[in-house]
């Protein structure tokens, strides 16, 4: 089953709660959360204070996506308010096994991000724990950026890993996932599709859900 994931940066941020209703509406499947500290990647967005007055108003799942130096400090602010999923990179200077089942000991679900340019190789122990990878269609930090042609090829392989081992993670991808390229990221193994720019800029934002969905 192919889930949508909606990127709240993409959002009109002077009326979040009108847009976690159109998100509602429109039927997305979990809401992704692009948490930025001006350091890991040039620009800043907003945290577990931000979030935890959106959770109030939405039941739709968050999915929160961590571009930050120091991502273990961000585990319980986002525990606690029931968050469901939870990533943070590869790249990041952290033990990455400790962190990964810090996350899951907190309730949530797993995921290790990958940015364009790491090879997914380096996943090689840890997919065997993870509840899911992210890989990044683009260079972290900026939403409405064109999508990474070779990514592609990174989905098709890591899907092929995971058949090859059994393994049951989940491939999301995430950046300048389009209408126009959804079909080949699915095809290619894709699990959770993220989409700032394409369904918050998008006329009809149920049925840019549903196309994303390939149905
Ligand atoms: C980029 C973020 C993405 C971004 C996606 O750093 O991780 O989630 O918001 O936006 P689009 O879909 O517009 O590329
Ligand atoms: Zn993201």
């Amino acid at each position: 089953m192919i889930r949508i994931a909606p990127s709240l940066l993409s959002a009109d941020f002077s009326d979040l709660r009108g847009e976690l209703q159109s998100m509602k509406e429109a039927g997305a499947d979990l809401l992704h959360i692009d948490v930025m500290d001006g350091h890991f990647v040039p620009n800043l967005s907003y945290g577990a204070p931000v979030v935890t007055h959106l959770s109030a108003h939405t039941d739709i799942p968050f999915d929160v996506h961590l571009m930050v130096t120091n991502p273990g400090d961000y585990i319980q602010p986002f525990a606690q308010i029931g968050t469901r999923m939870l990533s943070f990179h590869y790249e990041a200077p952290v033990h990455h096994d400790r962190l990964i089942h810090a996350v899951q000991d907190a309730g949530m679900q797993s995921g290790i991000v990958l940015n364009p340019g790491t090879p997914i190789s380096v996943l090689h122990d840890v997919l065997s724990v993870v509840d899911y990878v992210l890989l990044m269609s683009v260079n972290p930090g900026f939403g409405g950026q064109s999508y990474i042609p070779y990514v592609t090829d990174k989905i098709a392989r890591l899907a092929a890993c995971r058949q090859e081992r059994g393994l049951t993670f989940q491939i999301e991808v995430d950046g300048g996932v389009t209408t126009a390229n959804a079909d080949e990221i699915r095809q290619a193994g894709a699990d959770i599709l993220v989409a700032g720019s394409a369904v918050f800029r998008s006329d009809d934002r149920k049925a840019t859900i549903e196309k994303l969905r390939g149905k």
